[in-house]
């Protein structure tokens, strides 16, 4: 995909995995209807043919996303057209409930809702094994001996190959780890230029105070340390720096995106380029995961690969964004 950056961890264990990740959170519909219309299924076909079209292979699911539609609709494009499952990487996620009559949401790493839900994802897109599996959210309840024996039953089974996690911190990922016969290869995080609390972490290591700091500390530092591939979520802002109407922001994040659109101006790529390359730029690797299912917005992030920023277009669109100046 032209991505030219690509040491990316995850490579090691498949092979070709593209640095940009499709999130099919989109996919799927009306989250409130009870199955996916033809209209849903055509948009599915639009959004993962302008994905592959820029070298994306990756596709990122999870259990939940559209109520279960968003795997159903693209097992129904698989179903279709077969030989792409081959030609892509399959990742979903388990762990998170919506309320019901048992209870509010809730999280489960229960052995038995953890294989459960990969059966429920494995017949939903219609496939065999799923490359990655990740638990989606922390579980206070968790009992790790119990996620130990579903990873060991859904690797023997040969229903997953390897097993991430999701929005948890280095010292969750290692105490989780130090129970588990298999590696834990990724975490997928809240990264973008907006959530930017995972540089401000670093750079407010010793002194945090008033800092507004919403990331665990030592998390990319496990994750560097343990080959396990960071990916991050909400990668867009949801498209707040690259044309959604931010007439009601503050002055900082106008500021913020008039930058964004002078830099894609400089380098000829699109603004959601430069937030991608802002994410590219940091040297953990990032696989940012992009949510947008409109196919001009997809082919839009294709372009990533072609910027490099300079440290000072880096730190211009980081203090910028932060609203205020470093110390
Ligand atoms: N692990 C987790 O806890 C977690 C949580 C949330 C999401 N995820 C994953 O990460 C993926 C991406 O996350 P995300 O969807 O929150 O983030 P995102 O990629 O930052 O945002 C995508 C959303 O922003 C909209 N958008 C983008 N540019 C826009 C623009 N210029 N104007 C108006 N709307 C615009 C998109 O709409 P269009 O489709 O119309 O472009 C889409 O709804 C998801 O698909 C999912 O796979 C994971």
């Amino acid at each position: 995909m032209g991505l030219a950056m690509t040491n990316l961890p995850i490579n090691r264990i498949l092979p070709d995995a593209s640095q940009l990740v499709f999130g099919c959170m989109s996919l799927g519909g009306d989250w409130g209807a009870s199955t996916s219309s033809a209209q849903d299924l055509k948009h599915a076909h639009a959004a993962i043919d302008a994905a592959l079209a820029v070298g994306i292979n990756f596709f990122d699911h999870a259990d939940i996303y559209c109520r279960g539609k968003a795997e159903s609709v693209f097992g129904e494009v698989l179903k279709l057209r077969p030989e792409l499952r081959d030609e892509i990487y399959l990742q979903s996620k388990c762990g998170i409930k919506f309320e019901d009559e048992q209870g509010p949401q809730r999280y489960d790493f229960s052995r038995q809702w953890i294989c459960d839900s990969v059966e429920g994802s494995l017949t939903r897109l219609g496939v065999e094994q799923l490359d990655i599996l990740e638990l989606h959210r922390p579980d206070p309840l968790m009992n790790p001996e119990e996620v130990a024996e579903a990873f060991t039953a859904l690797k023997a089974a040969g229903k997953v190959k390897y097993f991430g996690v999701s929005n948890m911190s280095g010292t969750q990922m290692q105490f989780l780890q130090s129970y588990l016969p298999y590696p834990l290869v990724s975490n997928q995080l809240e990264m973008s230029l907006q959530r930017h609390s995972f540089v401000d972490e670093g750079v407010f290591a010793v002194n945090p105070d008033g800092a507004n700091i919403n990331f665990a500390a030592g998390t990319l530092e496990y994750c560097g340390q343990n080959d396990v591939q960071i990916q991050s979520w909400g990668s867009l802002a949801q498209g707040l720096y690259t044309g959604k109407d931010i007439s009601d922001q503050p002055i900082y994040v106008r500021q913020t995106a008039d930058k964004v659109a002078a830099l894609a101006g400089e380098f000829g790529v699109s603004a959601e380029a430069i937030v991608l390359a802002w994410l590219l730029r940091h040297p953990a690797n990032i696989q940012p995961v992009i949510g947008t299912a409109n196919p001009e917005r997809i082919t839009a992030c294709g372009q990533a690969g072609k910027v490099e920023l300079s440290r000072e277009q880096w730190y211009s669109l980081y203090v910028s964004a932060r609203g205020e100046p470093l110390p």
